[in-house]
């Protein structure tokens, strides 16, 4: 038998602090939930000292989650870990992360504190949230460039706390996979008490090693990763669940250790999280970029017809990728189309929110014969998006372009449920659009990327469209898809600016 693999996925959490990538608490728990059914280990909810907003969040998906340990952060402070504490009180399974800096530069020049002093106050948080929880995990943020002595000093002491699990983060991605590997194996060889702990590894892609940086610790005996869907996270983000969790599962020659993820979920909890975020998926992203298993060369179309081993490592249906076939069509009734989301793991609580999501698959089929699995995912994550009480919604727009005129957009719009109409010129149908909506809105926000992605194959395929805002320092993105472009640019834009407008419940989560 193999040894386990945990997987400690902080998408809600580090995931959360890229710039732009605040969710809401309902956003939050349909991604929790997916991360549940894909069989995640932990799932670190939030920070729940960080805002009223972080708290109800952590709060909400330790009521909601059952199968994988929901997990809070704290820094090792005791207010940070009686409100992860509280926050985590109606979890099946709970676990309080508490982490204190130990690096030299970091105690000097962030916390000026002195080595003993982190060793007390980190042994003194561990007592403290064992109070609440068998569960508790402590990190050394910085241990990447922490002296090794001193790790093993502060990381022996708090095993002997009760630390059940010792995450050791590369905080600022500065760490090589041989050396990386090398300090694991040597911590779990000096330090006294390591057998009373997992050792688990978090590491940041700075350097673009964060997922070679976690494999090669897991190679030295590390059996927790912590990773993020996409590799979302802080800076360049965090490893990769989905990179981690197929290089185990693909070199099963080489590693000693397997994870129980469901990985036909992978794609599932990709395409949520691109959408939920505003933040797309690169083409060539390994195991779900749209590229991930398409083949270009005629040598390679050729290996793969006589053999799939001759050019793929892996089975896209074992990531979740479905051959993009027609799955429905303008005749397709209720159940089909209630029968193939249930496929693609997505229910509905309520029934209303299924009618509604049937009624604009109906319209998608009248403009677009073919509808395939990637429409339907959009389509769902439109229709929830939607029912949500937005403080902007789209009532309706007329754009026109024509040889020789200047472009022009007739926009109204429902602001705080009362309708508004502004009529605007811009360089294109789409910049007219946005001054229509900015002369209503008046958000003073600065457009800082707008593009444009065809979600499926021919004209006839919805555009998905993604932009970036910012305004005083805090980002947003939007996502917005429909057939027509102009359309999708609207729904992207007013998703960003709901985004902007409701900033108490979107608070970033970084103290
Ligand atoms: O990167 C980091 O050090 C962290 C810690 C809180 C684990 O995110
Ligand atoms: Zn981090």
């Amino acid at each position: 038998m193999q040894d386990k693999l945990i997987i400690f996925d902080t998408t809600l959490r580090d995931g959360e602090q890229s710039p732009g990538a605040s969710m809401t608490k309902d956003e939050k728990l349909r991604i929790a939930k997916a991360l549940e059914k894909m069989r995640v280990d932990i799932i670190e909810a939030g920070f729940p000292i960080a805002s009223e907003g972080d708290f109800d969040s952590v709060k909400a998906v330790a009521e909601l989650i059952t199968d994988s340990t929901v997990c809070g952060l704290a820094r090792a402070l005791d207010k940070d870990i009686d409100r992860a504490a509280e926050a985590l009180k109606p979890a099946n399974s709970s676990r309080i992360h508490t982490f204190l800096a130990t690096s030299p530069i970091h105690m000097k020049e962030k916390l000026r504190m002195e080595p003993d002093q982190v060793v007390e106050q980190a042994v003194h948080a561990v007592k403290r949230a064992r109070n609440y929880t068998d569960n508790v995990e402590f990190s050394p943020e910085d241990a990447g460039r922490s002296e090794f002595d001193f790790l093993c000093r502060v990381i022996e002491q708090v095993i002997d706390a009760g630390a059940t699990t010792i995450n050791i983060p590369d905080t600022v991605g500065y760490n090589l996979p041989l050396y990386f590997g090398e300090l694991i194996g040597n911590l779990i060889k000096n330090i006294p008490n390591s057998d009373k702990a997992i050792f688990s590894v978090h590491c940041h892609n700075d350097l673009g090693l964060a997922v070679g940086n976690s494999l090669s610790a897991v190679m030295n005996g590390a059996r927790q990763v912590e990773c993020t869907i996409n590799g979302l996270g802080e800076r360049a983000g965090n490893a990769a669940l989905e990179e981690v969790v197929m290089t185990v599962r693909t070199r099963r020659d080489v590693f000693t250790c397997d994870t129980q993820l469901d990985t036909t979920q992978i794609m599932n909890c990709s395409r949520l999280v691109s959408s939920i975020t505003g933040f797309p998926v690169q083409p060539n992203k390994a195991i779900v970029g749209a590229n991930a298993f398409a083949h270009e060369s005629g040598i390679h179309q050729d290996g793969v017809l006589k053999s799939r081993e001759t050019y793929e490592i892996m089975r896209a249906q074992d990531v979740g990728w479905h051959a993009n076939k027609m799955v429905l069509g303008k005749h397709s009734g209720r159940n089909a189309f209630r029968t193939r989301l249930e496929e693609l793991g997505v229910t509905f609580e309520k029934e209303e929110d299924l009618n509604e999501a049937f009624s604009r698959f109906k319209d998608l089929a009248d403009k677009k014969h073919e509808i395939f699995d990637d429409d339907l995912q959009v389509l769902v994550s439109d229709t929830i998006q939607d029912s949500m009480d937005e403080k902007i919604k789209l009532i309706s727009l007329k754009a026109s372009v024509e040889t020789g005129e200047t472009p022009k957009a007739e926009v109204t719009l429902s602001i705080d449920g009362k309708e508004q109409h502004a009529n605007a010129e811009g360089g294109g149908p789409v910049d007219a659009t946005y001054k229509a909506i900015e002369s209503m809105v008046n958000s003073g926000c600065n457009l800082q990327l707008y593009s444009v992605n065809n979600i499926t194959d021919g004209t006839d395929s919805q555009g998905e469209v993604t932009v970036r805002m910012d305004k005083d320092g805090r980002i947003v993105n939007g996502l917005g898809s429909d057939t027509d472009i102009v359309m999708a640019s609207a729904k992207a834009y007013i998703h960003a600016l709901n985004k902007v407008l409701a900033p108490a419940e979107r608070a970033h989560p970084q103290l």
